[in-house]
């Protein structure tokens, strides 16, 4: 047996097509979805994802502009600047890109951001909201693996869901999805002793650990479907995720590699966040 590969690169195309519709919808309409990015320091790796984030939303129609403040901006300043965009109705979507330099509290700004605007799905707000499954702005990662897995018919529903790592942007809230979705829920993590025990019976197998090659063949039950968060630099300069690919390849009904998988569905769900933000889904909260 052999895995079907779940592309997540051609399923963001697909939807990003089907976005730029009801984007060029909403134009004649008057209403122009803006997402505005806050870029704080020069961290290369976010400066990328920045700039990801900027074409994809041009490309569907959506404007968007980023806002570049220096690596020595205070909290108090950050903080100024996202009142101004919370009370700006032409700004629809705001993001703060992650990680933050260290003098600035995470959590004061992930809050300070509007719900209403907060098309990450950081603010504790829309995170209680997802829990209880109630109508919000989904964190993109989790959302955007969740997509992947509807789209292929992956059964969800009483399935035995592994994750593997239980970051706030990822493991946690991916889990949470799944739960929602009727699967039996486990979270593994770096003190979960024999991590293999608990891989092995997993019927979908969500990796986000952050190491090449730490999910391998023998990790993995006979026909289960592998979502691969990972992204992982090489001296070579490529990319790879956390799974070993070729040799689970074989053993897996569905696999999705790293690139072209898990990352473009990411920025696909921002958008779409967006447009959500720009239709006022959750009007009340402004
Ligand atoms: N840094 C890494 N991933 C993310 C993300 O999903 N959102 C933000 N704001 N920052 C990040």
């Amino acid at each position: 047996m052999s895995a079907d590969i779940i592309k997540g690169k051609e399923l963001a195309h697909k939807l990003k097509e089907e976005m730029s519709k009801e984007v060029l919808f909403l134009k004649e309409q008057g209403l122009v979805p803006h997402l505005t990015v806050i870029l704080i320091g020069d961290n290369p790796a976010s400066k990328s994802y920045v700039n990801g984030k900027k074409k994809a939303s041009g490309e569907t129609g959506i404007s968007s502009d980023v806002i570049e403040m220096g690596v020595s901006t205070s909290e108090k300043e950050l903080l100024k600047k996202i009142q101004e965009l919370n009370n700006d109705q032409s700004v629809h979507g705001i993001l703060v890109q992650l990680p933050l330099p260290k003098h600035i509290d995470e959590q004061h700004v992930i809050e300070a951001i509007s719900p209403a605007k907060d098309v990450d799905g950081f603010h504790p707000i829309n995170i209680g909201r997802m829990i209880t499954g109630k109508d919000t702005f989904l964190p993109c990662t989790p959302s955007g693996i969740l997509t992947m897995l509807k789209s292929y018919d992956v059964t969800i529903e009483g399935k035995h869901a592994v994750i593997i790592g239980r970051s706030n942007i990822v493991g946690k809230p991916v889990g949470q999805l799944l739960l929602n979705e009727n699967a039996t829920v486990t979270y593994c993590h770096s003190k979960t002793t024999n991590l293999i025990d608990f891989t092995s019976k997993a019927d979908i197998l969500i990796v986000a650990v952050g190491r090449p090659n730490a999910i391998r063949e023998e990790h993995i039950k006979e026909g289960a479907a592998v979502i691969d968060v990972g992204i992982n630099r090489l001296e070579d300069g490529s990319l790879t995720g956390d799974v070993d690919f070729d040799a689970v390849f074989e053993k897996a009904s569905y696999i999705s590699p790293v690139p072209r998988g898990v990352g473009p569905m990411t920025i696909t769900m921002l958008l779409q966040n967006t447009i959500k933000a720009a239709k006022g889904l959750s009007k009340s909260e402004r």
